[in-house]
């Protein structure tokens, strides 16, 4: 999986760009404000559909235009190449996609061929952030590898909806909540065990990163299932059914899941420097690729946006050498060139870009030392 060409139009600052980028490591040179955070939102909205920065997506469309277009075409194996356009447009209340030609049923469809991983300066936030993001982190995982998950996961939500409804309604009869009870407890558990599996997964090669990243920390990746260990997800829901309808809404359950990093039996965040901090949460996101890679044989496109912030060289170097070594496509941003021209192994397959007031060139690499 890889973009061959990239073409964007009126998107941010960006009037036109039109790319193709290498199959391996790109990577984006410009001076703050350039368009380089920009770039790797353009590519993120193809697989996701929104943007990490902002909540509106017309914010995406340039001040001076009326709509953004970004089209890529994707190649999906030797033979095979998608195209994926997707347009917003200030008029519109919907953001116009085209894949293969077609309208796709649902953005899911975009997330499966093209799964994108963020790494930039919020990276670290992933550790002290809210539950819900580390959930969403994980089922991004479980959803690329398990085909069954999302079945699962929409069923499981549509009965929490029901439950919760049924919870402030007031008086509850004991034979529907029972109904959405059994149909909870079905999924949940489900879910909860491709979670598990999953995780059992990934942590070989979470650990393998994290040694090179953080050598002679030892470390341990917790998951917290939503509810009792004692209990199945049936009895738990039972047995909190008074206090849910007091508080009007379903407390137990793997929608309160959680996975927790502790390093020398300290939480992540509270020992770790926030370098250290972001090196953890990308040993993560790279173990998801690896792993996505391992069960799937789908590569996952790496953002990483402005690379040697806070890392030292050493840091920087073994980051690099990391990418270099797995097999997904990267799209590197910084500032500065020779922070970003050391620790390759093969310097001469890295494709070098310009980014100037909106506008990305090709640019090999020379050292201004
Ligand atoms: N919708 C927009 N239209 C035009 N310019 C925009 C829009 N949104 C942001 N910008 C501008 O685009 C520039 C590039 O931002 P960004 O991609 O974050 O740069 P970089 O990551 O290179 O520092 C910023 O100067 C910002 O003010
Ligand atoms: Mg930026």
């Amino acid at each position: 999986m890889a973009i061959q060409r990239l073409s964007l139009t009126n998107f941010r600052n960006i009037p036109v760009a039109d790319l193709m980028p290498a199959a391996g490591i790109n990577v984006f040179i410009g001076k703050n404000g350039s368009g380089k955070t920009s770039l790797l939102e353009a590519i993120y909205l193809l697989s996701l559909v929104r943007s990490f920065r902002s909540k509106n997506i017309t914010k995406l469309i340039n001040h001076s235009a009326e709509q953004f277009t970004v089209f890529a075409q994707i190649k999906a194996d030797a033979t095979t190449a998608y195209s994926l356009g997707i347009q917003r447009k200030h008029q519109e209340a919907e953001t116009e996609i085209l894949f293969r030609g077609q309208k796709p049923a649902g953005v899911a469809e975009l997330t499966a061929t093209l799964p994108v991983q963020l790494i930039n300066p919020d990276t670290f936030r992933l550790l002290e952030g809210s539950p819900k993001e580390r959930r969403q982190f994980l089922d991004w995982g479980v959803f690329h590898v398990e085909p069954s998950f999302m079945h699962a996961w929409k069923r499981f939500q549509r009965a929490l909806k029901q439950r919760n409804s049924l919870l402030r309604r007031g008086r509850i009869d004991p034979f529907e909540i029972q109904l959405w009870e059994n149909e909870l407890a079905i999924n949940g558990e489900l879910i909860t065990a491709y979670r598990q599996e999953y995780l059992a997964r990934l942590k070989p090669l979470f650990a393998s990163l994290l040694a090179r990243f953080l050598a002679s920390q030892a470390f341990v990746l917790n998951f917290q299932r939503g509810w009792d260990k004692n209990l199945s997800l049936a009895e738990s829901l039972l047995a909190s059914r008074v206090k849910d309808s007091e508080q009007g809404f379903t407390q137990i359950g793997p929608q309160r899941a959680d996975i927790r990093v502790a390093i020398n039996g300290y939480a992540a965040m509270d020992i770790l420097s926030r370098g250290q901090q972001k090196l953890v949460v990308s040993a993560l996101k790279l173990a998801q690729g690896a792993l996505l890679s391992e069960l799937r044989n789908k590569q996952c496109v790496y953002l990483i946006d402005d690379l040697p912030a806070e890392l030292d060289r050493q840091h920087r170097m073994i980051f690099c050498e990391v990418l270099e070594q797995q097999s997904g496509q990267v799209f590197i941003t910084g500032v500065d060139a020779d922070a970003l021209a050391e620790g390759w192994q093969q310097p001469k397959s890295i494709s070098w870009f310009h980014v100037e007031h909106g506008q990305i060139s090709p640019k090999p690499y020379l050292s201004t030392k």
